[in-house]
């Protein structure tokens, strides 16, 4: 059996990165996986080589500041499964990494619409359901850039110290309703988020960080499964930091 077997789970900016690291793992720990995105080749392509290594998985398009989409995909994985069991909130953008001074509304409005609506909108339409499904979890994506300040992006930065308070105060609701929601808080991670930020930047991260490396996306996938599976049925409310002993310095 695997560590989700048959839940069924929604996965959000799951064309690739970490959120298509996360439907891999969760694919081949028996989840039945909902992969969405606005990328949607790369998504059906992510969908479609699963499905040919006999895996149960979907791809659906939805942006995350969307409400319209999140409905859809509510129903749509409730008319397919009859159940959602778990939400990783994953999608995200690094945003215009400008400092405060700097920041224009656009860049702000874009970067929180994304970010913190989008999770908001996660938790809005996706708890409910997973209420009715008898419980199970959500997992959001922080990061370490909500945990300690750097400066030069600081929509990015307030955005992701929103989604931790956000996954606190969600989870206080319902703590003893059968759903629990935590958050993972990555450091550097080798994905297309990082090669925007640019090689030098990334040089100085790794630099910074105790193991002296980015990780890996599996690496995460790892915390992000522990949380949604029933291993961790007692934790509720709390934020995995994954960085390399960054945040321990
Ligand atoms: N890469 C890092 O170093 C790092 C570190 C800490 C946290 N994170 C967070 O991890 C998450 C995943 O990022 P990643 O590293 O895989 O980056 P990535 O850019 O490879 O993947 C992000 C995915 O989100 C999708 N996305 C963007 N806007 C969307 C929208 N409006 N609606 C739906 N999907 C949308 C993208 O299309 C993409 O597939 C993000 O929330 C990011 O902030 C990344």
């Amino acid at each position: 059996m695997g560590r989700v077997q048959g839940k069924v789970t929604i996965i959000t900016g799951g064309a690739r990165g970490q959120g298509e690291s996360h439907a891999r793992l969760f694919a081949q720990e028996g989840a039945s996986v909902l992969v969405t995105d606005t990328l949607d080749e790369s998504g059906e392509a992510v969908a479609l080589e699963l499905r040919e290594s006999g895996h149960d998985v979907q791809y659906m398009h939805l942006n995350v500041t969307s409400e319209g989409d999140w409905k859809s995909v509510i129903a749509a994985a409730e008319q397919r499964w009859g159940r959602v069991d778990i939400l990783i909130n994953n999608a995200g953008i690094v945003g215009t990494m400008k400092s405060v001074e700097d920041e224009g509304l656009e860049g702000w409005s874009k970067t929180t619409a994304i970010n913190q609506q989008g999770v908001f909108l996660g938790l809005k339409h996706g708890v409910p359901a997973i209420e009715r499904s008898g419980g199970g979890a959500v997992v959001n994506t922080c990061s370490i850039n909500g945990t300690v300040g750097n400066p030069g992006s600081f929509s990015y930065q307030a955005s992701k110290g929103a989604v931790k308070m956000m996954t606190r105060a969600a989870a206080m609701e319902y703590a003893n309703r059968g759903v629990r929601i935590n958050s993972v808080s990555p450091g550097l991670v080798m994905t297309a988020m990082a090669a925007e930020e640019g090689e030098e930047s990334n040089r100085e991260f790794s630099n910074a960080t105790p193991m002296r490396r980015a990780a890996q996306p599996m690496e995460v996938s790892y915390g992000v499964l522990y949380l949604a599976s029933d291993e961790a049925s007692y934790v509720t409310g709390a934020d995995l930091l994954i960085d390399g002993g960054y945040t321990a310095q």
